[in-house]
């Protein structure tokens, strides 16, 4: 038995203490790289509850903050696309590395701001996926020994199958938290993840802070994590069962089906999280677009807005009385939030 309160969830001032100390230590997923192609492409993201521009110029990608020099106006609103960047309140102008070039009627200005650039975060790249970081690094000290790997995971990928991004009037943990529990999945996904109901032939792994879930419906699977890094290093992943790499704090690389899927919990504010979830299909399974539709459409959004329902109410019921204590009995299917609430402090 373990004491929460429904503050942990609603407290503003807990939120600030958590995104301020994590924004320092662990970078955001931003997309895969095919979306950043050509000259003018970009991504809106939110990296700790601050928005940021991922785009491509010539020579490079660039990161930074979605607010104009000018008066703080967001820049873009588009979730992703290829444009020019001018605001759209006076028109201040910037290049794809976020420096300021152009302002018009410079002249009725008395003071300008020193710095051109927009603020800036650092692009961290593992394999095919881009990351943004507040300091440079980040990525490899976070992943740890899963660097490699999950390099070794995205080169195998054959394209971007399908990304969306989904509203949840939550607090962040909440959605965290739920894709840490396996115990939910036979009540509330009835017809697809909890088909076979409670999970048999399971094992959790550890790197870190990052938690890892293998777990099979055949015995024959190998859950075996030490050698699923060995084999993948080598070049062979083995795409067997479910793989779950939870990565600390809020990204789930998942393996099933034939696909590497995504979700990112981007943390917009105390009370609104973004799932960003994205599905890659692999070079070495060819999948028609049938099975793609299918398991996107049947399975995998499904889960998705099944999660979403529940997570909403439960953050309606904390929402109502914020000053409220209440006691947790935790299954072995849902230990995995305990460790994540150690690593958050
Ligand atoms: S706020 Fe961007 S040009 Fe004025
Ligand atoms: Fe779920």
């Amino acid at each position: 038995m373990i004491n929460n309160k429904s503050s942990y969830y609603t407290s503003e001032k807990i939120f600030n203490l958590e995104i301020n100390k994590l924004k320092l230590n662990y970078p955001v997923y931003v997309t895969d790289l095919s979306k950043l192609k050509n000259e003018g492409d970009f991504v809106l993201f939110h990296f700790y509850g601050d928005e940021y521009i991922a785009t491509k110029s010539k020579k490079k990608i660039s990161i930074f903050q979605n607010r104009c020099l000018h008066r703080s106006f967001p820049l873009k609103k588009k979730k992703y696309g290829n444009e020019k960047i001018i605001c759209p309140y006076h028109g201040w102008f910037y290049n794809y590395e976020g420096k300021l070039i152009g302002i018009p009627k410079k002249d009725c200005f008395k003071t300008l701001p020193k710095n051109k650039f927009l603020s800036q975060l650092h692009p961290e790249v593992c394999g095919q996926f881009l990351f943004a970081s507040y300091k440079k690094g980040n990525l490899k000290k976070n992943f740890g020994k899963l660097f490699k790997v999950i390099e070794k995971i995205s080169n195998n990928i054959n394209k971007s199958e399908f990304s969306d991004t989904i509203e949840y009037n939550a607090n962040w943990k909440l959605c965290v938290e739920n894709s840490l529990d396996e115990y939910h999945i036979v009540n509330v996904h009835p017809n697809n993840a909890g088909y076979y109901g409670y999970m048999k032939n399971f094992k959790y792994h550890e790197e870190g802070k990052n938690l890892i879930l293998f777990s099979s419906e055949n015995q024959k699977d190998s859950l075996d994590y030490k050698k699923f890094c060995k084999d993948a290093l080598a070049g062979k992943v083995d795409h067997n069962g479910y793989k779950i790499f939870n990565i600390f704090p809020s990204t789930a690389v998942i393996i099933y089906f034939g696909f590497v899927s995504f979700t990112n919990f981007h943390i917009v504010s105390g009370k609104k999280t973004i799932n960003n979830i994205e599905v890659f299909s692999l070079k070495d399974k060819k999948v028609s677009d049938n099975y793609v539709k299918k398991f996107v459409e049947n399975f995998f959004t499904k889960l998705v807005y099944e999660d979403k329902e529940v997570i909403e109410r439960y953050q309606e019921a904390l929402n109502q009385n914020t000053s409220y204590n209440f006691k947790e009995y935790l299954s072995v299917y849902e230990e995995r939030i305990k460790k994540f609430r150690k690593a958050l402090l």
